[in-house]
């Protein structure tokens, strides 16, 4: 999961230094910008959050750990071990190949994750709303939270695929890609927030 957090990271670092030679600057009074400059990244939090929890479910093994949607295992609320689910550190000399945990602990891991998409995608689609909301039809904006709102669904449907089609190796790694575009959409949309000019 670290691995995968700082892979996305410097990703996203390259893409803002990218941003710093591209003209990527909307046109935007400030006291419409700050705002929204803020909330994008409490966005980028949240979406940080899910990401680091999708890791988990995949070094967990727990992708299987429920095999039906909406439901898991045909219970809205399946038995879970929330207790042993998290635990960061165990020590040196562990073989954590096909994993350490129980079955409900997975299934703590994997339901979070399914909840954390829910959290995640109420966030981005408010916030996509608000971007439209402020910029003008034409603007870069306007379009970067189209492209924002396409990823964030097809993310979704990814993610179901993975559980449906019980993880095809095309859709796990598709999951993870499209994550990082999603990652560097919202960091572009930041981007252009902080550095907008004032009309
Ligand atoms: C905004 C929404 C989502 C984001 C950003 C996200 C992100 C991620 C990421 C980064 C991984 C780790 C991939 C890897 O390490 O290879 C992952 C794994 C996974 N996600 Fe999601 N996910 C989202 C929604 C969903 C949804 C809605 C489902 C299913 C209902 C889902 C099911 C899974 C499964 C089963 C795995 C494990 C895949 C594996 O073991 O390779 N995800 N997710």
């Amino acid at each position: 999961m670290g691995h995968l957090l700082g892979g996305f990271t410097l990703f996203n670092l390259l893409v803002w230094q990218w941003l710093k030679t591209s003209r990527l600057q909307p046109s935007m009074s400030v006291s419409v910008a700050r705002p929204l400059f803020l909330l994008s990244l409490f966005v980028i939090v949240i979406l940080t959050g899910q990401i680091a929890l999708g890791g988990w479910v995949s070094s967990n093994y727990a992708a299987l750990a429920c095999v039906d949607f909406p439901k898991c295992q045909q219970s809205w609320w399946p038995p879970m071990d929330f207790k042993n689910a998290f635990i960061m550190w165990r020590g040196l000399g562990v073989d954590y190949e096909f994993g350490v945990l129980d079955h409900p602990a997975r299934v703590a891991i994997h339901y979070v994750h399914r909840v954390g998409a829910l959290v995640t995608a109420i966030a981005i689609l408010f916030y996509a709303s608000r971007l439209c909301k402020f910029s003008d039809a034409r603007q870069l904006l306007k379009k970067n939270a189209f492209i924002i709102t396409l990823l964030l669904f097809v993310q979704i449907g990814l993610g179901i695929s993975n559980i449906v089609f019980k993880l095809p190796l095309p859709v796990a790694v598709m999951h993870n890609a499209v994550a990082l575009l999603l990652l560097a959409s919202l960091v572009t949309s930041a981007y252009m927030l902080k550095y907008a000019r004032s009309n």
